[in-house]
């Protein structure tokens, strides 16, 4: 039998998928944010819009590199910490996923609080509805017990997201952020986003926060630099969005993929560097680049004990517990909400 599906349509107490757009408007477009950034110096272009059908598809291709030790690090812990982790968020929860793209590795949390529980609401977000609808669709499929309300907005707002969703509840909420995407936000940006989901919980909630470690530069460099040249795609994608969504006239070939650990910052830095200087239009304006000139396309924060610290703080929560794979890679943290 079908799965029962609804987009943007009332939930009746059958349906066990409903997919959501966020319901405030966002701040700026594509468009705008494109603009604006290739206007600035130095030039940049925000993470999320890597994320369409291609970028998200590539995405999922960098998990299955060799080189990305990220997801299998997460997805070890996951594996075999689900019981204990599922232990830990206690008998009776709900749980809400920024950036959940495909959530394969929450499957087994899911299934580790099944184990417990008979029924799971689950609140999947992220940029990509296909995405969103994709993996709910398969989620709703595989656990009978699971209802689903995907909700399809930008998470750097993420109270603004969740609070018509998460009615006070004797229910505990668990959001699950998972990737180290919270690496993609600039400490300050990071900081103010997790005081921000904070306002949506309740003292007690949860946040379950994956955070990649400081390690060496020859482990770092070629996750984000692979010989097989996905993760420049990727990084490229954004300009073939650009060229079909805003009518740009980017030549992929003359825009090389750079990534590189900036020590001091303990962050990775991914940028598109123009081999040549050139002029690009887009939508009617100009942008001129030298001969070397950057776009800074995304940052990967590493992290330490003492980062991590200044984080769960910022955002006003206590760390709890912490996971960690068994090469020491990455670290899943329980932060509660104080
Ligand atoms: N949680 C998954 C996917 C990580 S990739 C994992 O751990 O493997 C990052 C995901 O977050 C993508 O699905 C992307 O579409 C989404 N995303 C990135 N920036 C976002 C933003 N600002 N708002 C909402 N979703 C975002
Ligand atoms: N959160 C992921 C990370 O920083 C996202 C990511 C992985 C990524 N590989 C990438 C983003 C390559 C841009 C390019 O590890």
């Amino acid at each position: 039998m079908e799965p029962s599906l609804a987009v943007d349509a009332p939930s009746t107490t059958r349906e066990r998928f409903v997919l959501r757009r966020a319901l405030a408007l966002p701040a700026s477009t594509f468009a705008e944010d494109v603009r604006r950034g290739l206007e600035a110096s130095p030039k940049f272009l925000l993470p999320h819009y890597f994320y369409d059908a291609l970028g998200s598809a590539l995405f999922s291709a960098i998990c299955e590199l060799p080189e990305y030790y990220v997801t299998r690090a997460e997805d070890e812990i996951l594996r075999t910490k689900a019981a204990e982790i599922a232990a830990a968020f206690g008998p009776n929860v709900r749980i809400a996923e920024l950036g959940s793209g495909s959530a394969r590795k929450t499957r087994h949390l899911i299934e580790a609080i099944l184990d417990h529980q008979p029924s799971l609401d689950f609140f999947p977000i992220d940029v990509d509805a296909g995405i969103l609808a994709s993996s709910s669709r398969d989620l709703i499929r595989d656990y009978p017990g699971l209802s689903t309300t995907a909700i399809c907005g930008d998470f750097r707002d993420p109270a603004a997201l969740l609070r018509p969703y998460l009615p006070p509840s004797d229910t505990r909420t668990i959001v699950l952020f998972l990737g180290s995407s919270i690496g993609n936000l600039d400490p300050a940006a990071a900081g103010a986003m997790l005081a921000n989901l904070r306002t949506a919980l309740a003292p007690g909630d949860a946040l379950f926060l994956g955070a990649d470690l400081r390690k060496s530069p020859s482990i770092l460099e070629p996750a984000y630099d692979d010989p097989l040249g996905v993760t420049a795609a990727f990084n490229r994608n954004v300009l073939v969005r650009i060229n079909r969504e805003l009518g740009g006239t980017f030549d992929l070939e003359t825009f090389a993929h750079r990534a590189f650990y900036n020590e001091a910052a303990g962050r990775i830095e991914m940028h598109l560097v123009s081999k040549i200087a050139q002029r690009v239009l887009i939508d009617g304006y100009e942008i001129a680049f030298d001969e070397g000139e950057s776009i800074h396309t995304e940052n990967s924060n590493k992290y330490d004990v003492a980062t991590l610290a200044t984080l769960a703080a910022a955002g006003n929560f206590r760390i709890e517990r912490r996971w960690s794979d068994s090469n020491g890679y990455f670290a899943d943290l329980l932060l509660v909400a104080e």
